[in-house]
């Protein structure tokens, strides 16, 4: 939603211009940062680069490591601003007009004191403030990614034929690093990460590669043959050694599962209101609401499911006192029953609960659309965390 856009990001895709291009050759892509809840969202911050850090030196070996000089003075007019200090060979000096000191006299002296005041070489010019590396944290994320940093178009191809083989091209891959930068800003490991757009599976490896689950989605079964299966299956055995590999230190583990989504069960009318796709009745019906509830599938008399003690009844039609007293009866001891109807008759549902403590009732489509609508015969894949590839 609008208001919990947060930023939009400028990616330098390519740095060779294509002179073949009719207008412009374009450089970029944005991407655009929305939080489910901007209020609340904390990013990470990015770690520091060469590029980032190369003005750090140590002229005078400090033995606190390297450091960048770091202005004293700021424009913000401050009572104790304009102060004056003396430099190591007795030079006085002030702030020039416009500026003043950032920091107490106080404070002044302690930096002093702690060898963090940079005077120049000949220790006569203006002072600065010495800034160790050591001592800097992460950084906040800027809004224009340069190729160097997290990649291009190029090396994203060349990362899925170096994996995949020369006859492995995909039009417009990402490269890992640029996603490792957006899933370590976005995210922490554990977390899952959503790509409902897999493609050559980039977002899904790297997030593997970082410790995150995944769940990614392809409508191409082409794409998830040549590209996405056997790209995850490298990662999990360990055997990519590209992209992000090295810097994430991924030596292999985990698995995923491969899933078909079926069409969906519920259709909506103009108004919006559901109801059950004419497939979903009968034993399709029971078949595709034991996966939704996440029962095994055991048709068993009136039953089609079972989840440990609980048994599974999906009715094609109404739940009624009637149909409750013969679901109890087809009970084991200590068994529990979920029933899934598309009416429940007043009344029946309390007998159950009061028969049967730990028995739920559930209409169709209503209790069930909740946990999502599916599109239909997509594919996808979802990371597991001990290594079972299915
Ligand atoms: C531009 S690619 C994604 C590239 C990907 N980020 C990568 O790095 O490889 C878009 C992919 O989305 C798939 N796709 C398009 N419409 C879809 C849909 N409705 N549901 C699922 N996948 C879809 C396409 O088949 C294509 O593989």
């Amino acid at each position: 939603m609008a208001q919990n856009f947060v930023a939009t990001v400028i990616w330098q895709k390519s740095h060779s211009r294509n002179n073949s291009a009719q207008h412009f050759s374009a450089d970029h892509d944005f991407i655009h940062v929305y939080a489910r809840n901007k209020a609340a969202w904390r990013r990470n911050r990015v770690a520091r680069t060469s590029k980032s850090d190369a003005d750090f030196w140590n002229p005078d070996n400090d033995p606190r490591g390297d450091w960048r000089r770091s202005d004293l003075t700021a424009a913000k007019p401050y009572n104790d601003g304009k102060y004056e200090v003396t430099g190591p060979h007795g030079d006085k000096f002030t702030p020039r007009a416009g500026r003043y000191w950032g920091v107490s006299p106080t404070s002044f002296e302690e930096l002093r004191a702690d060898d963090r005041l940079w005077w120049g070489k000949t220790g006569r010019t203006f002072p600065f403030r010495k800034r160790f590396r050591s001592e800097l944290g992460d950084l906040v994320p800027t809004t224009i990614w340069a190729h160097e940093e997290v990649g291009n178009n190029r090396e994203a191809k060349g990362e899925i034929v170096s994996l995949l083989g020369r006859s492995a091209i995909f039009a417009t891959p990402k490269p890992e690093r640029l996603m490792e930068q957006i899933i370590h800003i976005a995210s922490d490991p554990g977390d899952i990460v959503l790509d409902c757009f897999a493609g050559s599976g980039t977002t899904a490896a790297v997030a593997h590669k970082m410790g995150r689950r995944f769940v990614t989605v392809e409508l191409s079964e082409s794409n998830i043959d040549t590209f996405v299966r056997p790209r995850l299956e490298k990662v999990v055995k360990g055997e990519d050694a590209g992209g992000v590999t090295g810097t994430a230190a991924w030596a292999g583990g985990g698995g995923f599962r491969l899933v078909r989504v079926a069409s969906s069960m519920f259709e909506a009318d103009e108004d919006g209101d559901l109801y059950l796709a004419d497939w979903a009745v009968g034993g399709e019906l029971a078949r595709a609401i034991c996966a939704q509830v996440r029962y095994e599938y055991e048709p068993d008399g009136p039953f089609t499911g079972r989840r440990g003690r609980s048994r599974l009844a999906v009715l094609d039609g109404m739940l009624t006192a009637g149909v409750a007293e013969l679901l109890l009866s087809k009970l084991a001891d200590r068994e529990t029953l979920l029933v899934v109807a598309q009416a429940i008759e007043p009344g029946a549902e309390e007998l159950l609960a009061a028969r049967r403590g730990g028995s739920k009732v559930r209409k169709v489509p209503r209790d069930l659309a909740r946990r999502g609508i599916l599109p239909s015969q997509l594919v996808s894949l979802t990371s597991t965390p001990d290594g079972d590839t299915a």
